[in-house]
């Protein structure tokens, strides 16, 4: 059992050729914020205070939260948020997890600064997988980040109140910092330090808001071992591609001649004509050459921006270690739309989107809206203990299929139908169902590569592929034998991905693009799932400090 205690309060920093300090918030003052790290099996007891300005919630990306859906931490899915001056504790157990996971507010665009590691390594006596049995001679934590020049908060509130799209990052960042290619920016640059001949875990984490990150090392080959906490088959890439909400963890062997290496991120921008940050975010590895080396780290080659088949050969070629759960057979059989399009303008609104309208994004053609009153958790569990309906918080009949199906060959036709309905409404699961589920993107707007995050499950990616999916030629495709398990899938652009896992894990459950701005327009669903001994009785009673709104 561990127990940390996560001050929420605001910290100056300065960044890129700000003129004065920005205030931002962070965990305890940190920024990124403080490593987690746990073996297989632990107890987590995390208090969050908030000494904030801001209401905020905590999410444990990733973690499965088996029966402990009160601790997952989506604003107003799980709970309310915890108000500046409160606190609350998250009680929950990291089991049958390896790897590197990650939390971040889960409430507005806070986690552009409150986000911090979650490193789960195997309970005592238990080696690796990976390397031959032997640990890692070092283990590298980098986060991948996005910063802004003004606050991520009024960025996010200027394009709800515009219906525009909100404004793109100033730079990219590496552990926080944006590295010396950005103006003002050497002397924060991340250094790592590495030894000759050594073989080191690097754990890579996209907690950028809105940008999918290529991801190289100058001179050095890295090796997949896994990914969002489950281990893959040994994957050797000179490139990775990171999408937010995603982790990667490779192992590097520093075996090339001493000096300084560049690590280097920038982005995958799958969407035509779509602004997106440009820029190159660096961190420096060095081979213990120090302050003597002036000259410039070697310089690694990346993808360019619209590389989607780079994109698509690296995510296709990863490998499950084990599917040894993997269900075959389908209970539920579901198939979501998912992409962006556009509100139509009411009078007294702005319409800052194209042609006099506002974004708008859904899946299956509905456009997700939180509740304001109380959590779609504690209605549903106020329900099932004998309460009222939960009608006026949510509705239980999130469609399963869309209302049209889409068609990449009838443009016209898709086009117009496709104004999302905003809606509360949640898809019921019954406790242990085999779910499969079809994610097929759209381009009503500008089609885009969406990393589809489901809390409280990972799941197997059974294929994915270009167009409309076609069931009757595409499941012949599906992997059944080492399908990789994630907990965040990257939908192609123009195209589909395949998914199916175990409904076993009672709760409400939120399902989302991990593009900040994409959820800030609806792209976001809920699972409910019910437990079979009467509608999640089995579960525990809510904490008594669990904030009410
Ligand atoms: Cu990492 Cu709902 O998010």
């Amino acid at each position: 059992e561990q127990y940390h205690e996560f001050v929420v309060k605001e910290a100056t920093v300065t960044r890129l050729c700000g003129t004065q300090q920005q205030r931002i918030m962070t965990v305890n003052g940190q920024f990124p914020g403080p490593t987690v790290e746990v073996a297989e099996g632990d107890a987590l007891i995390v208090r969050v205070r908030n000494r904030g300005s801001y209401n905020v919630t905590v999410h444990w990306h990733g973690v499965r939260q088996m029966r402990t859906a009160w601790a997952d931490g989506p604003e107003f899915v799980t709970q309310c948020p915890i108000r500046p001056g409160t606190s609350y504790t998250y009680r929950f157990t990291v089991a049958g997890q390896e790897g590197t996971l990650w939390w971040h507010a889960h409430s507005s665009w806070l986690r552009a600064t409150v986000h911090g590691a979650l490193i789960i390594r195997p309970r005592a006596g238990v080696p690796y997988p990976f390397n031959a049995g032997d640990t890692p001679a070092r283990e590298i934590t980098i986060i991948l980040g996005e910063w802004w020049n003004m606050n991520p908060i009024d960025v996010v509130r200027t394009a709800t109140r515009t219906g525009a799209a909100p404004n793109i990052s100033d730079a990219l960042t590496v552990n926080g910092q944006p590295g010396d290619l950005y103006k003002c920016s050497s002397n924060g640059t991340t250094t790592f330090s590495v030894t000759s001949g050594e073989t080191n875990l690097l754990r890579f984490i996209n907690a950028a808001l809105n940008t999918e990150l290529f991801v190289s090392l100058a001179g050095h080959t890295m090796t997949v071992v896994g990914a969002d906490a489950s281990y893959t088959k040994p994957y050797a890439t000179p490139v990775i591609l990171v999408a937010p909400g995603q982790t990667t963890d490779v192992l590097v062997t520093f075996d090339q001649p001493p000096s300084r290496y560049y690590l280097a991120a920038r982005a995958y921008a799958s969407a035509q004509g779509v602004p997106f940050d440009n820029t190159t975010t660096t961190a420096i590895f060095d081979y213990g050459t120090g302050a003597s080396n002036s000259s410039s780290p070697a310089m690694p080659t990346l993808p360019a921006y619209n590389d989607t088949a780079t994109a698509t050969a690296f995510t296709t070629s990863l490998r499950g270690l084990r599917a040894a759960d993997l269900p075959a057979r389908v209970d539920e059989s579901l198939f979501f739309t998912v992409g962006v399009g556009l509100f139509n303008c009411s009078s007294g609104q702005t319409c800052g989107g194209p042609n006099n309208t506002r974004f708008a994004a859904s899946i299956n053609n509905v456009s997700f809206v939180l509740p304001s009153t109380t959590s779609i958790l504690q209605a549903h569990y106020a329900y099932a203990a004998g309460g009222a309906t939960p009608a006026g918080v949510f509705t239980a009949d999130f469609p399963a299929n869309p209302p049209v199906r889409f068609d990449y060959t009838a443009p016209n036709v898709s086009r117009a139908l496709w104004q999302p309905v905003p809606g509360t409404r949640v898809y019921s699961l019954k406790y242990g169902a085999a779910v499969q589920l079809v994610l097929q993107g759209t381009n009503v707007f500008a089609a885009e590569n969406h990393p589809i995050h489901l809390h409280g499950y990972d799941f197997y990616i059974l294929a994915e592929g270009f167009g409309n999916f076609d069931a009757a030629a595409d499941t012949a495709s599906f992997n059944m034998d080492d399908p990789p398990m994630r907990n965040t899938v990257g939908v192609p652009v123009n195209g589909w991905a395949v998914i199916r896992f175990v409904a076993d894990n009672p709760g409400v459950w939120l399902m989302h693009c991990h593009l900040d701005v994409h959820i800030t327009w609806g792209l976001a669903m809920a699972f409910l799932v019910e437990d079979g001994v009467g509608e999640l009785q089995s579960l525990e009673a809510p904490p008594s400090d669990l904030p009410i709104c």
